[in-house]
Parts: structure tokens; C-alpha cells; sequence
């Protein structure tokens, strides 16, 4: 076969091949495989230097104007392949400006956040102020000037978890678990009258079940001022349950221990559900606890520098998602941190 019937021949295979291609992966492969360095074009070219001149000549000039075509079709198949897919994303991908927006979900409180507010409410109606304090608490103000010494047993119903420090003791870093530690907080630094609550996050070391978690909200509330007695404690306790729960509650205290108030209690509510009869809910019982509180130990009062004869106070503390588990009648406390939107979007 002649130089010159090869590169025919090259080139008609290679206009066929052209026709078949409709997507640029497919042009890039058709391209090295005519016009690249090993394809068969070129090796004619390689061996043109083997002939004699004049034969040489027209055979280059050949092979030169069959590759400008090459390179021209290449163009033109490359440009009709761009038009082709900007008309394809023209009426399969197309955009309806005119198509109204779609709605941004709005979102919305988490239960545990519209609980505390409602409990935070209940308070500052009753003339409460709100105060704040740091998650992580010193070992003194959690446990040591709420009465709670090293080595008590109380502490063992309130592991955490702690913060290592080389320091003694005394400035050992822990997760408050309580809102308690705000009581001394607060009265360090104000004389009576006080009337204020703390809501916040409390941590304590706990083998998760549906009651039990490693992190709840509590709210604290403290009263100290001349004259206050347990009626004082009850009047304002038993009103933040009839807001919370209902006008018709009823309530009741049992005697409690905390080491920071004398004497402590146990407040709880009969059943919403049953009305006292006894239910699920109230494990039978007819009534609910929901929360600790007492009478601020007079010790305390001493230490902060308030006269314990002139000078009395009121202190409780609650545990928010236990009064959310209630309201909604959640059974697993551990449904409010774990984020599943079926779960959260219910309240
Ligand atoms: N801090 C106590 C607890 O977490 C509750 C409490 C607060 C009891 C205030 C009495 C007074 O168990």
C-alpha cells in the first residue's frame, strides 16, 4: 500500500470513529488515539525520512493536510457537543424563577428551654430575680460550704465528674451537680433581702436508664430575709405548682434530708393524671415528687454573715426535666439530648 493510501485510509477510519462520538470523555480518547504521538498518523509521519525526496514531499504534504482537517473536526465536534449539553441542561435542568420559594423550617424551643422558661416565670412572678453560675464549680462551693465535708457519704449520691488539678483540694475543679453551690455564691456577696433563682445545667456521674442522666437542668430558688418561715417556703412552692400544673393541685410535704437546710423536705403534687387514685405516672401512688427543699441551715447563715435569730431563709431545687417528663408525658428522660428531629419537632 502506498504512503499515500494509508493516510487514506487512516483518515476515513478516523472521520467514522469522529461520527460515533457524543460525549467529551469519548472526543478526549478519539483525539489521542488520532492525533496523539503513538497513533498510527503519526508513525506514517515518522517514517516519511525513509523515502525518496520527491515522494517524501507529496507525502508530507498529504499527511499535512489530512491532519489540519482532523484537527478542524476535532473543533467543530467540540464546540457541537458544548451547544448540545447547554440545550440538554436548558429543558431537563431548568430553573422556574417564577416557582415561589420553598419555606425555610423554622425551628423552634427545645422542651427542656420552654420548661425552664415557664418554671423561670413562675418565680419571677412570684418577685424572684434570675442569677447565673459556672458549670464548673469548685469542690468548695458544690459540696464543702454547703455542709457537704470530704469523706461525707453525702457525696456519694452525687459522684461527678472531676476536673484534674495539681493544687490540694481545696480549689479542686469539679461539674457542679446541683445548682446549689449559687446559694453561697450569692449570699457572699449580698445582704437580705434575697430573692432569687438560678437555673442552669448540673452534671452527675450516672449509669443512664429513662430516669437517670448524666446531665439534667435544675433551677435553684433562694429566699433569706427577716421572718421567713416554712409557710413562706410552701406558699411560694405550692403556687409555682398550681402555674405549672394546674390551679386544682394539691401538694404535699414529707421530710427530706439535705445537709445545707434544716429542716429539708420532699415537695410533691398528687396526680394530674389520676387525680390521686394511682397510675402509671405516679407508680401508684397518687402523688409526684418533684422537688428538694428546706429551711437554709443556720450554720450557713452564720458563715455568710447574716444573723441566724434576726435572719432566715428558704432554698429548693428542682429538677427540670423531670417536670418536663411529667407535662408531656415523655418515658425516657434520655429522648431530650438525643437530637432525633421526630422526637423534638412533637413539642
Ligand atoms: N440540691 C439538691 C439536689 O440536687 C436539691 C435541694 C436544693 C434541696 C435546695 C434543698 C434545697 O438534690
Amino acid at each position: 500500500m502506498s504512503v499515500k493510501d494509508q493516510i487514506e485510509a487512516i483518515a476515513s477510519e478516523a472521520r467514522d470513529q469522529l461520527a460515533g462520538v457524543t460525549d467529551a470523555g469519548a472526543l478526549e480518547e478519539w483525539r489521542i488515539a488520532v492525533l496523539g504521538r503513538k497513533s498510527p498518523l503519526q508513525s506514517v509521519l515518522r517514517s516519511l525520512g525513509e523515502l525518496p525526496a520527491d515522494m517524501r514531499r507529496e507525502a508530507g504534504r498529504i499527511a499535512n493536510v489530512l491532519k489540519q482537517e482532523l484537527d478542524g473536526a476535532l473543533d467543530v465536534k467540540r464546540e457541537e457537543l458544548g451547544r448540545q449539553k447547554i440545550a440538554e441542561t436548558e429543558t431537563s435542568g431548568r430553573i422556574d424563577v417564577s416557582l415561589p420559594a420553598r419555606p425555610i423550617g423554622a425551628g423552634r424551643l427545645h422542651p427542656i428551654t420552654q420548661t425552664q422558661r415557664d418554671v423561670v416565670h413562675a418565680f419571677v412572678a412570684q418577685g424572684f430575680s434570675v442569677i447565673e453560675g459556672p458549670e464548673v464549680e469548685l469542690d468548695y462551693y458544690n459540696f464543702e460550704a454547703l455542709r457537704i465535708p470530704k469523706d461525707h457519704p453525702a457525696r456519694e449520691l452525687m459522684d461527678t465528674f472531676y476536673i484534674d488539678r495539681e493544687d490540694d483540694s481545696d480549689t479542686k475543679l469539679l461539674l457542679r451537680t446541683h445548682t446549689s453551690p449559687n446559694q453561697i455564691r450569692f449570699m457572699e456577696s449580698h445582704d437580705p433581702p434575697i430573692r432569687v433563682i438560678c437555673p442552669g445545667r448540673t452534671y452527675r456521674n450516672e449509669a443512664t436508664d429513662p430516669s437517670h442522666e448524666w446531665m439534667i437542668t435544675q433551677t435553684e430558688v433562694l429566699a433569706v430575709d427577716r421572718g421567713l418561715t416554712l409557710a413562706h417556703l410552701k406558699g411560694t412552692l405550692f403556687e409555682f405548682a398550681k402555674r405549672l400544673f394546674g390551679r386544682e393541685r394539691k401538694i404535699r410535704f414529707r421530710c427530706d434530708f439535705f445537709r445545707f437546710v434544716e429542716p429539708g423536705v420532699d415537695m410533691a403534687i398528687d396526680c394530674f393524671l389520676c387525680g390521686g387514685s394511682g397510675c402509671r405516672t405516679c407508680k401508684q401512688e397518687g402523688w409526684i415528687e418533684i422537688l428538694g427543699a428546706g429551711m437554709v441551715h443556720p450554720e450557713i447563715l452564720s458563715k455568710m454573715g447574716y444573723d441566724p435569730d434576726i435572719y432566715t431563709g428558704f432554698a429548693a431545687g428542682l429538677g427540670v426535666e423531670r417536670i418536663a417528663m411529667l407535662r408531656y408525658g415523655v418515658d425516657d428522660i434520655r429522648h431530650f439530648y438525643e437530637n432525633d428531629i421526630r422526637f423534638l419537632r412533637q413539642f
